[in-house]
């Protein structure tokens, strides 16, 4: 089995920011308005009364402060309350690409790599733009990559399910070289009309370049002692969207086929299983908690990250144990324990130890265990 390291990773951060202020301002505006023109239905219980949202709920709750959005344009808009993302023609450029490949040049500057040296394009990510051609086969094209490129949706866990494919493909001699992108483009997926989830997702893009450790002429590298993957069925964060709607006589675009979730049941569950999970995973590879330096961990909610940091060190994390991003970026489904590495990875030292995480929908949850070469 070749010895497989992380040499190279990208961040990209889209050009507009919405701040939870002006968020909640366009809400609360739609929603005063909703429950005028629907006063009538309203007073005779047919339909519900749109509840006001409040900036300070949404930080003490989550811990956002902004998220950045690919298009701002129509998301405020109280007459529309979603993005306004121009159609492309199929010969040029998709957005999802775009995205895509921002992040991809980057993690491939800092490991050094050309499109020469990589074998295998994974695109992996909690939506895809279309279905085929897949996203990975644009990016390889624009790269100038040969070999293979495929998209992967796993939610939350999108980025570290790739992760460990790239890792075992490198491992077991299938490719020498492998790019990871997670083009995390969630707002067109957000009902920016609920109160209970308009203010979670934000736009981002990340990617990782994965190699061979002979190959790898990276300065900051990091070796991967062991990863591991875990499914557990649930309900409670769906997004129904899909192209089944077409037959279903349904619209495709109503409230129960976008994200939504039961995010009390969520954080009761996810956090005691992911702790669980890592706690397995630093054990397998022989190493004890005081030996991690670094937790990467998913991005979704700060309450959340604590109680696990809590669970695992047996005391609060210093802030630079278990950075969080999520202030600046909310959540950006598989990208956010990857835009937490990109962040803060190059002041370790050689020997140190960390751990990248992610938990979420599925559920699904993902980790690897690495140590800086
Ligand atoms: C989503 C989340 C931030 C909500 O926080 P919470 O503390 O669980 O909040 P609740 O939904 O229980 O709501 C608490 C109260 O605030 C109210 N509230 C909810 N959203 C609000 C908003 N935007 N503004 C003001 N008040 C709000 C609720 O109606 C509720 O009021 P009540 O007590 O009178 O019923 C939190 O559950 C969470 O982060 N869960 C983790 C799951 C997650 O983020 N998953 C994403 C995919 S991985």
């Amino acid at each position: 089995m070749n010895q497989v390291v992380i040499s190279g990773a990208g961040l990209w951060r889209p050009a507009h920011v919405i701040t939870n202020e002006e968020l909640v301002e366009a809400y609360n505006a739609y929603a005063v308005r909703f429950n005028e023109e629907h006063a009538e239905a309203i007073a005779s219980g047919e339909l519900a009364e749109k509840p006001l949202s409040s900036a300070e709920f949404i930080e003490k709750a989550s811990g956002i402060r902004q998220r950045y959005a690919y298009i701002k344009e129509g998301i405020l808009d109280i007459g529309r309350m979603r993005p306004k993302i121009p159609r492309r023609r199929e010969e040029e450029l998709s957005h999802q690409a775009e995205l895509a490949l921002h992040s991809a040049r980057i993690a491939m500057a800092s490991a050094g790599k050309t499109g020469d040296d990589i074998d295998m394009v994974i695109v992996s990510c909690a939506y895809t733009e279309r279905s085929y051609p897949a996203i990975a086969i644009e990016v390889q094209n624009e790269l100038g990559i040969t070999g293979t490129g495929f998209d992967m949706l796993v939610a939350c866990s999108a980025a570290t399910f790739a992760l460990q494919r790239a890792h075992d493909a490198i491992a077991a001699g299938s490719a020498r070289a492998v790019l990871v992108i997670n083009p995390e483009l969630t707002s067109p997926q957000v009902n920016y009309t609920d109160r209970d989830s308009h203010f979670i997702f934000g736009d981002v893009s990340t990617a990782m370049v994965l190699e061979r450790a002979d190959t790898c002429t990276s300065v900051h590298s990091y070796e991967i002692l062991g990863s591991r993957s875990q499914t557990v069925y649930s309900n409670n964060i769906r997004s129904n969207f899909g192209y089944v709607a077409y037959a279903q006589d349904v619209d495709p675009f109503c409230a129960e086929n976008l994200f939504h979730q039961n995010g009390r049941s969520v954080f009761k569950e996810v956090c005691p299983m992911a702790a669980d999970h890592m706690l397995g995973q630093i054990d397998a590879v022989g190493l004890s908690i005081a030996e991690i330096r670094r937790w990467w961990l998913h991005q979704a909610n700060i309450n959340m990250n604590q109680l696990i940091a809590r669970r695992l060190l047996g005391r609060d994390p210093d802030p630079e144990e278990a950075p969080i991003v999520l202030d600046e970026f909310a959540n950006t489904a598989s990208a956010g324990s990857i835009i937490a590495f990109c962040l803060h990875h190059e002041d370790l030292d050689a020997g140190d130890c960390g751990v990248i995480c992610s938990f979420g929908a599925g559920y699904s949850i993902g980790s690897l265990v690495i140590r800086k070469r």
